[in-house]
């Protein structure tokens, strides 16, 4: 079956945020209220009471932008019975991401059509709510099924098992990553729940993590399930995103990558009895930071630089700390393999055995996969911590580049 598209043209408030997007350099009139210029990133714009983020752009959203509270990781096989269906789909995709993403009503079917909404956040019109949908594509989908295979991008391969992986391969790969963020789960339910209807036949679900990022206690960088805040590095990659977050053609590079990004999702479970039975003094060891302030074991302030040069024996940031080993030392050379974590914790209750399974939705955006995560992931092969972590699941994915105007969709440069 074909998935459905829909003319969205008619939709007052989708054309009012686009324009005002390409106007004002990002900032979109809010479904709730008055365009605000939010900080950061391609955080774009806000009203009083919700966060809209424009989905066109040379960039996909989802990437660069702050985390929402809420994400659902889909990972999908696509099912599509020829290259003209898979073409239609993405198009339905990119349709459908468009209207969710805006806020707003949905797109009217008509007097006989069954309502595209499924009323989970109520509406007619429903806030947009910080909601991004990033789609992404796996190796697998460049085999033989759709004459791709010339189209792949360079580095994109099946991820590997590292040394301390034990993968469930149920939970691991997929022709596609659908990466759902928002303010709140219910949008981040509504919004997945459209994007299967709208693409239904064409694509199966494989396996699917949900996460949550945690209110910042009481500032910086929020925590993660270890209580240790988690992202606090990444301002080292601010401003940088050409030369470490995206991608761009030429080389061994198909001209088609311009502007996406190597997305990595790796589920890694952590051990948390365990480690709540470890003392804080072994538990800032073994991380190389604070647990209470986050600041490097160097340092006092969560935003001070790690010293890793002056402690030649690693007696203050140990030799096998994660950070030290994360950043290799930060040596300017390495400055190239730094990347951009965008992570989100889970919890999905317990085992059979009954201990608790939740951990960390380990999210990283790469220029180049192999410069950046294969090599900082190899080099943490048997890190003190990896006694209380273990990643079991998980893929590598390329997200797409971004989508360029409104005659534009998710993946078209993939079949010029
Ligand atoms: C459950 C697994 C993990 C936990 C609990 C964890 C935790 C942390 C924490 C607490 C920090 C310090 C704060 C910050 O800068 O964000 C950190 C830094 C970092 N982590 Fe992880 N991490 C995990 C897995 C990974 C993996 C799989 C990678 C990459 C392969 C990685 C790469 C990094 C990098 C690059 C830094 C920044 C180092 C620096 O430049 O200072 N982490 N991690």
């Amino acid at each position: 079956m074909r998935p459905r598209s829909f003319d969205v043209s008619r939709r007052g408030l989708f054309g009012s945020a686009v324009a005002a997007a390409a106007l004002g350099g990002g900032a979109v009139a809010a479904f709730a209220g008055e365009a605000h210029a939010a900080a950061g990133g391609d955080a774009t714009s806000a009203g009083p009471a919700d966060t809209v983020y424009p989905f066109e752009g040379a960039h996909q959203q989802g990437i660069v932008t702050p985390s929402q509270a809420a994400a659902a990781y889909l990972a999908l096989d696509v099912e599509a019975a020829d290259g003209a269906e898979l073409v239609a789909m993405f198009k339905a995709l990119t349709t459908a991401a468009r209207w969710l993403t805006a806020g707003g009503v949905a797109p009217d079917v008509g007097m006989t059509g069954t309502s595209l909404d499924n009323g989970v956040l109520g509406g007619p019109s429903v806030p947009a709510d910080g909601l991004t949908i990033t789609v992404s594509v796996g190796a697998s989908l460049f085999d033989h099924r759709y004459g791709l295979a010339a189209k792949r991008p360079h580095r994109l391969v099946m991820m590997p098992a590292f040394a301390d992986d034990l993968l469930d391969r149920s939970i691991c790969d997929g022709d596609l990553l659908i990466q759902v963020c928002a303010d709140h789960q219910d949008t981040v339910n509504r919004a997945l729940r459209v994007l299967l209807r709208e693409t239904r036949g064409s694509l199966a679900a494989r396996w699917r993590q949900d996460g949550f990022v945690s209110p910042s206690r009481p500032d910086g960088a929020p925590r993660n399930l270890l209580g240790f805040k988690d992202g606090t590095a990444n301002s080292a990659v601010a401003g940088h995103e050409e030369e470490l977050v995206w991608t761009h053609a030429g080389g061994s590079e198909p001209a088609w990558v311009e502007g996406g990004s190597y997305h990595v999702v790796r589920k890694i479970r952590m051990l948390v009895e365990f480690w709540d039975r470890v003392s804080v003094r072994e538990q800032n060891t073994l991380i190389g930071r604070d647990k209470a302030s986050g600041a490097p074991l160097t340092g006092t302030e969560e935003s001070d630089a790690p010293d890793f040069n002056t402690e030649y024996k690693g007696e203050a940031i140990a030799l096998g700390a994660h950070i030290r080993l994360a950043a290799d030392s930060g040596r300017s050379a390495t400055t190239g393999q730094r990347m951009l974590r965008r992570g989100y914790n889970y919890d999905a209750g317990m085992d059979v055995n009954g201990n608790l399974d939740m951990g960390l939705l380990f999210t990283t955006f790469n220029q180049d996969l192999e410069r950046q995560f294969a090599t900082v992931q190899r080099r943490l092969e048997g890190e003190s911590l990896a006694d209380y972590i273990l990643p079991v699941g998980g893929g590598y994915f390329f997200a797409l580049p971004g989508v360029r105007g409104s005659d534009d969709w998710l993946g078209r440069g993939m079949f010029a």
